[in-house]
């Protein structure tokens, strides 16, 4: 990256390598050709130089690889690409893996979110009121709720059940506590499940599509009636950058797609859109694939996202409809059998194994 030139932002993104990261940087550098975006990525299992391989020419984009928790590391970026916004996604993600490992969920998460508010803390004088910090959460810090419960509003407590929701309410506290301790302008957004373009394969969509493919077993949890609230994750792009530039330090916004459904119709839509999009398919029809498994221990039954406040305040809703974003999502995976394919190395087949008693 040109550091003399004269941009608007100069971004860090954490986490720019995984699915939701380097889909916002795309998306970012698109709709901001001016601004410029320093990535910071471990590259750990879910990160991944593929996904923004297109970039690699753009004189605004940098990657760095490194580590959330490196304090030295993270002082010398803020202040060698002059930031003044990071928008923090890095974290470990996958709940079945936060199950099976906690550790590295403790260290990123919380470790790693606490570096860099130290660092943004210490940086953030010299930007005379111009900073933001982003955090980027999730729905799952609020808990469970049953059928007939309302949706979480940014007001409903914080109840998490695994692992991974813990790290991730631990971090939101510590983001808070910056903002009124030390008055740092941080904005927190807690979405739904995203899905989409470079969606790892371990996460429920990929992982059907991909097995659907391979005409292997679609392994369904439990009895499959647990719900998640789908957001395309172009929608989640569009509400970050809706948030970073007119959202209010301090507050927290919810993000949903405003798409609830149940995980065993998910499969089924996604199974009935390859028989249609798939040229050929090793099992047709695809539904003759699907085997209910183990369900996952503490599965949470449902989530569900109450958007008002971010729609009411700043402005944003959501824009694609689940059929409209799985149809995409499919042809995605379709076309881009060269960018999964790789992914199923031996460290995907090991923990498949262990997740699910079968090799992927
Ligand atoms: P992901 O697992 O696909 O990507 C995480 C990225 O962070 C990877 O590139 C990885 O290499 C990087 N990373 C991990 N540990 C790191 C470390 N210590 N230092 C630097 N980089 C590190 O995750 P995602 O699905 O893109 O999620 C992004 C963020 O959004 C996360 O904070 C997650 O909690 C949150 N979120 C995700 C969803 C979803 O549906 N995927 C929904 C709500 C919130
Ligand atoms: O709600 C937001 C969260 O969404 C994010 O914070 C997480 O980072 C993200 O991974 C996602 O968590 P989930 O646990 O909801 O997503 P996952 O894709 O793992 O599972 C979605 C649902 O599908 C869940 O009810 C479990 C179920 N499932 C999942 C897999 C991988 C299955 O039935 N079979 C499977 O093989």
């Amino acid at each position: 990256m040109n550091q003399q030139r004269t941009t608007n932002n100069h971004l860090l993104v954490t986490g720019g390598a995984g699915f939701i990261g380097s889909n916002f940087v795309h998306y970012w550098l698109n709709e901001h050709p001016e601004d410029a975006v320093v990535v910071l990525d471990a590259l750990t299992y879910a990160g991944n130089l593929d996904n923004l391989k297109e970039l690699e020419s753009n004189p605004n984009f940098h990657f760095s690889q490194g580590n959330i928790t490196d304090r030295a590391l993270v002082d010398r970026l803020l202040r060698d690409y002059q930031i003044n916004t990071i928008a923090h996604f890095a974290a470990e993600s996958h709940v079945d893996r936060s199950i099976l490992a906690p550790d590295a969920f403790i260290q990123t998460n919380v470790i790693g979110t606490f570096t860099l508010l130290e660092a943004f803390r210490n940086y953030y004088p010299q930007l005379e009121g111009n900073g933001r910090f982003l955090h980027v959460s999730t729905d799952e810090v609020y808990g469970t709720l049953e059928p007939d419960d309302p949706p979480f509003r940014e007001t409903t407590p914080y109840a998490p059940n695994s692992p991974y929701s813990a790290s991730k309410a631990g971090s939101d506290h510590l983001v808070r506590a910056y903002y009124h301790t030390y008055e740092l302008p941080t904005l927190i957004t807690n979405c739904s499940n995203n899905y989409g373009p470079y969606h790892y394969p371990e996460k429920l969509i990929p992982l059907m599509c991909i097995n659907i493919l391979l005409g292997k077993p679609l392994p369904v949890y439990g009895d499959g009636q647990n719900v998640r609230d789908w957001l395309y994750v172009l929608d989640h792009c569009r509400a970050l950058d809706t948030v970073i530039r007119k959202g209010k330090p301090g507050e927290t916004y919810n993000i949903g797609g405003n798409n609830e459904v149940k995980n065993i119709d998910l499969v089924r839509m996604l199974c009935d859109l390859m028989d249609e999009l798939a040229p050929s398919l090793p099992v047709s029809p695809a539904q003759e694939l699907i085997t209910f498994v183990k369900d996952r221990p503490g599965h949470d039954r449902r989530y569900a996202i109450d958007a008002d406040k971010i729609k009411t305040e700043l402005g944003w809703q959501p824009s694609v409809t689940v059929e409209e974003g799985l149809r995409q999502t499919v042809s995605w995976y379709l076309e881009n059998r060269h960018w999964w394919e790789p992914l199923l190395s031996e460290e995907y087949q090991a923990y498949y194994q262990q997740v699910y008693q079968t090799s992927a």
